[in-house]
């Protein structure tokens, strides 16, 4: 097949032709709605490195989860911004915690929409760490015994899966082992399987109030250079019968979502996290991209790439778009 007798162009010259020939396609199935829930009410507060996501009181955030069940959108992803914060993160897993109530609101309201609980500790901490704090680091055993409390607590309030994303050691099998016993069987567990230490959650932590107070998270989320790394925490998260995996930021770990797909058969989740949607969102309110275009692309990078599911601030915006195709 060589030019002049071969010529690519010539799948490209209409519309239809290059339909028929696309490989990969964005759905709205395919996209998880990320929410933070405040305590309080009537609070609608946008978050200024994230125009149009806001933190919001269960009363909004009732009226938002709705808006993105009739976009189409399967789930949403909870974030809590508790009223107190303490050192061991007590509303985590405190029955009337604030996540809690967010969980049986939505459900009472919008019974449809899946929802999904970020199970972390780093919402709930004064310290902002993603655990118990023992001699200056995170202590994972001690760790794991709050993790699993709060996992159960989402279960039991009526969240549809968890997901864990603070990168302790053996979280999966724990909470896997804790959700049997209660009978929670029936629940998935989501792991952030492959998450790195990485400056795209910068917005995020403003959004969740979850800067550490001291030091960093290298001592749990990985380091940026690493590949094999990467292997081997998807394979204990296999082992540990983890129902998804994720790779976490997307944009700048395409290479990692494609090697976890062809190694692993579990679906497979790309989180396009909060740095990323920024840096679209500021540059597109300079009239430097456009915004439609450079998001739809992004989105269908990580698909390409091989994300069956993409956790992203954008699935209202890309939903509008594609239900309007
Ligand atoms: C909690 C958590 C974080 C994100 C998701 N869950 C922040 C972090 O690890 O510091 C980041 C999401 C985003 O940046 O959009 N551990
Ligand atoms: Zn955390």
């Amino acid at each position: 097949m060589y030019f002049p007798e071969y010529r690519a162009r010539r799948t490209r010259r209409t519309s239809n032709i290059r339909r028929m020939v696309r490989e990969t396609f964005l759905r709205v199935d395919d996209m998880i709605y990320p929410m933070f829930s405040a305590f309080g009410e009537n609070i609608k507060k946008e978050i200024p490195s994230m125009p149009g996501i806001y933190q919001q009181s269960i009363d909004n955030i009732v009226i938002e989860a709705r808006e993105v069940y009739e976009l189409g959108i399967p789930a949403v992803i909870l974030f809590g911004i508790p009223e107190c914060k303490d050192s061991m993160g007590t509303d985590a897993y405190c029955d009337t915690g604030i996540i809690q109530e967010t969980i049986r609101a939505i459900k009472k309201e919008v019974p449809e929409l899946t929802v999904i609980t970020d199970v972390c500790m780093c919402e709930y901490t004064d310290h902002g760490h993603c655990g118990v704090i023992k001699d200056g680091d995170v202590d994972n055993d001690e760790t794991l015994k709050l993790l699993t409390a709060e996992a159960l607590s989402h279960a039991q309030a009526g969240a549809d899966i968890v997901a864990p994303s603070d990168m302790m050691d053996g979280r999966i099998a724990a909470i896997r082992s804790v959700l049997d016993d209660n009978d929670f069987s029936h629940i998935p567990i989501m792991s952030y399987s492959v998450k790195y230490c990485s400056a795209y959650y910068g917005p995020f932590r403003e959004a969740a109030d979850s800067t550490p107070q001291f030091g960093d998270r290298r001592s749990y989320q990985m380091d940026p250079a690493n590949r094999q790394e990467a292997f081997r925490e998807a394979a204990l998260d296999v082992d540990e019968c983890a129902d998804f995996l994720m790779v976490k930021p997307a944009l700048a770990y395409l290479d990692i979502i494609r090697d976890i797909k062809e190694r692993f058969d579990l679906p497979l989740v790309a989180y396009n996290v909060s740095g990323e949607y920024s840096m679209v969102k500021a540059a597109a309110e300079r009239g430097w991209i456009d915004y439609d275009r450079v998001m739809m692309e992004t989105l269908i990078g990580m698909k390409r790439a091989g994300a069956d599911i993409i956790i992203t601030y954008h699935a209202k915006d890309a939903a509008k778009l594609l239900n309007a195709e």
